[in-house]
């Protein structure tokens, strides 16, 4: 027997009865970013390589080892998107959208793939939503996307399950004066470094201090911090964006070890961690690129955005258990019939009702069986009514309507007075005066 098929390792299948969830998560971000007047962009999942090995960088861990690259027909390297912000820049250059300084307020969502090790909360095809903006340089906008975040959090009810974590990068001179102050600090301690370390120390110093390694941190201790080394401008960006939150009542802690895993990364960065999910806690992570459009070759443009792991708040919403219990729409009625007259005046039926009522969730059965059978099924759907065509209705041009979710006797209702009775179930006005409860 040939071997069952099975999904690649880390990249999942999202069945019918999850699928709710995420469309909730993703329906009311949309609604929010549409409040805060944000439009949706929608970007291809391949690119050219070189556009991440240029935008994300060379030497960080997901240009250097996680992404999934090929040869296409015509031999050019393509690689699944790791991440959206490279390619959102590209979009908006190639387009022209940034130019004369226009502002873009965008957003995405979609997948994104990652050749990491597997586990909860880490995949290697995963979902993303976020956000970018382009060409407003103060704090201002910085400070409106944590807002924004921090509104999500409270909409799904899970503000008091994720804070906020806050550092400056500075300017990239800053950064590179801190970079040699602290590769200087760590040379001379090379040997107690982890291997990690070691070899990040040449090619990635920075994300050192983001090291899980308990020695390596207990290093860093005494190490220069980069606040210290912070330009006069950033210090002043930071300020305005504290301000700005302290304002608006959102709570932080300043993590000066906050370096975030791409290289695009200047002056803010920020990140919502949660510890309700074991080691994959960061829910949401950003901050501001300023240089990334310049380094594609168009005009210096002020750039910050974040994204958000879908499967995280997901996990996060189950964890919590407040994943609202109306996700999931049971159907308005479902129409059993009885012998082929019936069955073809049932599916006539049934798409002039839906001509009539756009909104309404109606089943139809398929597959004939008995009347205890189909019965059953049309109680197991969840239905609230089922509408029985047999050849007695047919003859009188009615349908028997049986109540399936509350008390009640079965009614005949007349063909062309099924729909106006119906409407009041598909507006759900008066939930209890639905179907002839005068
Ligand atoms: P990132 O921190 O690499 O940033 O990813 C953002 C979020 O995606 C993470 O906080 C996490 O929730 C989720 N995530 C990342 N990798 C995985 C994975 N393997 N499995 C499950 N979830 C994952 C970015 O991607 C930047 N592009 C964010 C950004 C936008 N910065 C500026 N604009």
């Amino acid at each position: 027997m040939s071997k069952t098929l099975q999904a690649i390792r880390g990249m999942n299948d999202i069945l019918p009865g999850q699928t709710p969830v995420w469309r909730y998560l993703e329906n009311t971000f949309a609604e929010l970013l549409e409040g805060y007047g944000y439009q949706e962009i929608r970007l291809p999942i391949l690119e050219f390589t070189e556009l991440f090995a240029r935008g994300i960088g060379e030497g960080t861990d997901v240009v250097d080892k996680e992404m999934y690259t090929f040869r296409d027909r015509n031999e050019e390297s393509l690689t699944l998107r790791p991440e959206g912000t490279a390619g959102c820049v590209r979009a908006v250059l190639e387009h022209g959208l940034t130019g004369g300084g226009q502002v873009q307020k965008l957003w995405y969502a979609g997948p994104m793939f990652r050749y990491e090790k597997p586990q909860k909360g880490r995949y290697r095809q995963f979902h993303q939503i976020g956000v970018e903006v382009f060409n407003l340089p103060g704090p201002d906008v910085d400070a409106e996307l944590i807002a924004l975040t921090a509104r999500l959090w409270r909409r799904l009810g899970v503000a008091d399950a994720v804070s906020l974590q806050l550092n400056s990068l500075g300017s990239s001179e800053a950064r590179a004066r801190y970079r040699d102050a602290l590769v200087d600090y760590l040379q001379q301690r090379f040997e107690q470094l982890d291997e990690d370390s070691q070899r990040r120390l040449t090619t990635n110093p920075l994300r050192i201090l983001d090291s899980k390694n308990a020695q390596t941190q207990a290093l860093l201790a005494g190490a220069p911090v980069l606040s210290d080394f912070l330009d006069e401008e950033s210090r002043l960006h930071f300020e305005g964006l504290r301000n700005r939150l302290d304002a608006m009542g959102i709570a932080y802690q300043i993590n000066t070890g906050l370096v975030r895993g791409l290289d695009y990364y200047g002056r803010t960065v920020f990140e919502w961690v949660t510890d309700r999910l074991g080691a994959q806690g960061t829910v949401c992570g950003g901050g501001r690129y300023d240089g990334l459009v310049g380094q594609f070759g168009g005009k210096p443009t002020p750039s910050v955005g974040f994204a958000m792991g879908i499967e995280r708040l997901v996990l996060l919403l189950e964890t919590l258990a407040v994943v609202p219990e109306t996700l999931e729409q049971p159907a308005h009625a479902y129409i059993c019939a009885f012998g082929e007259a019936a069955e073809l005046a049932a599916v006539t039926l049934a798409e002039r009702l839906r001509d009539a009522l756009p909104g309404l969730r109606l089943l139809v059965n398929a597959g004939g069986g008995s009347f205890k059978s189909q019965f059953k099924k049309a109680d197991k759907s969840g239905a609230r009514f089922a509408l029985i065509l047999g050849e007695d209705e047919l003859a009188a041009r009615v349908v028997g309507c049986k109540p399936l979710r509350e008390d009640g006797e079965q009614q005949s209702i007349a063909w062309d007075a099924l729909a106006e009775r119906l409407s009041a179930c598909v507006e759900q006005a008066q939930h209890n005066a639905c179907m002839g409860k005068e």
